[in-house]
């Protein structure tokens, strides 16, 4: 097929999740594989990771857990959506963990149970200041009594998430991370049997080591970028996707010509002109036209005017490039480099949200050396 591709090197996935193993020890990993693998391929990633001794997934919703269990990943996986009354009877068939968030939660497990007799495994999910999904810190006791005297609810773990663990400036994480502490003295005075505790993300393993108790969730060091750059880049990280499309066309245009919509871009000399056939339908972002570049064979060329739907510009100077070659738009290969870190740092996105982007027409292909 013509049109873009996303190289997936499950190698350097693997790569990185030694990375991150050797810098959280004996922690277990828990590899957050949600909304597709990050744009990467949810099962190739997931089956990588398994056969890597992972033995925890986080997934968002309940159809992305349903297809790792369809495609054998035997593994724990954890459904970070807010649970409901209707998937929570699929998730004891289907051995899926589901997160207790607010107080309503517990009537649905309760009269789940007087129904069926069904017990699904849950981890509790306290908001300790990302006013998200989460039972708030003021009701963190009440909610664990009420754990701790019903038989219906099968309590493996708590948690919470940082809103800022990738910052510079860790006070408000820090503080995050105290009323957590607070509330696992609470469990521990209630004498609970919780197995898992867990709130570090891919920030908080290079920010904040402490929050690592017994489990990590971590989603995009896995994929080989840094969540920000303002964590310490401490790991050697390699990009787990190469995102490449063809040159399907060139032509020779004259000085002072318009390409593209809008005509933001007009040629400074006479220059080749290339075609190459990936848009933002298929998730390139469209701001990155402004500075942005494609490598090829080692050097950069401009991207010339925005990037339309299905295909954009690139500026060649006096490279006459050949139709069919593939130009670098993210990741590195041969040609070289261009980091996500680089495009977000850009045009003030992140590589969460380039990720996630990648798709329409793309094809991805999975290789592991
Ligand atoms: C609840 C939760 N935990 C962990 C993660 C993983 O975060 P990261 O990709 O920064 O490691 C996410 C991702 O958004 C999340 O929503």
């Amino acid at each position: 097929m013509i049109g873009p591709k996303a190289i997936i090197h499950l190698d350097n996935l693997v790569h990185n999740y030694r990375q991150i193993k050797k810098r959280v020890g004996d922690v277990p990993i828990m590899a957050v594989a949600k909304a597709n693998g990050y744009g990467h391929g949810a099962v190739p990633i997931a089956k990588t990771l398994q056969d890597e001794g992972v033995e925890f997934f986080a997934v968002f919703t309940m159809e992305e857990a349903q297809e790792l269990r369809a495609n054998r990943i035997d593994s724990n996986i954890l459904i970070f959506s807010r649970l409901n009354a209707e998937f929570a009877e699929a998730a004891n068939d289907l051995d899926v963990t589901l997160i207790l968030s607010q107080k309503d939660d517990i009537e649905i497990l309760i009269d789940l149970y007087n129904r069926t007799g069904k017990k699904p495994k849950i981890h509790l999910k306290i908001d300790t200041g990302m006013t998200r999904l989460g039972i708030a810190y003021k009701d963190a006791r009440s909610v664990l009594e009420l754990i701790k005297n019903s038989q219906e609810i099968n309590c493996e773990g708590i948690y919470s998430h940082f809103a800022t663990a990738d910052e510079g400036d860790p006070s408000y994480a820090k503080w995050q991370l105290k009323q957590f502490n607070n509330v696992l003295n609470i469990v521990e005075e209630l004498e609970l049997d919780i197995k898992y505790r867990h709130f570090s993300n891919s920030g908080a393993i290079l920010n904040l080591p402490e929050s690592n108790f017994d489990l990590v969730r971590v989603g995009m060091l896995l994929y080989g970028a840094f969540p920000s750059d303002e964590v310490p880049q401490i790991l050697d990280l390699k990009p787990v996707m190469q995102y490449i499309a063809p040159i399907v066309t060139v032509r020779q245009v004259e000085k002072d010509v318009y390409v593209s919509y809008g005509g933001k871009y007009k040629t400074d000399r006479r220059t080749h002109i290339g075609v190459v056939q990936c848009g933002f339908a298929d998730g390139l972002s469209r701001p990155w036209h402004e500075n942005g570049y494609v490598m090829y064979n080692k050097q950069k060329y401009k991207i010339a005017g925005r990037i339309c739907m299905d295909q954009m510009s690139v500026d060649f100077g006096d490279t006459v490039p050949n139709i069919g070659d593939e130009v670098l738009l993210m990741g590195q290969n041969d040609h070289g480099a261009i980091l996500a870190e680089e495009i977000s740092q850009t045009i003030s996105t992140t590589p969460y949200v380039l990720f996630t982007a990648i798709g329409g027409r793309t094809e991805r292909i999975f290789v592991k050396e």
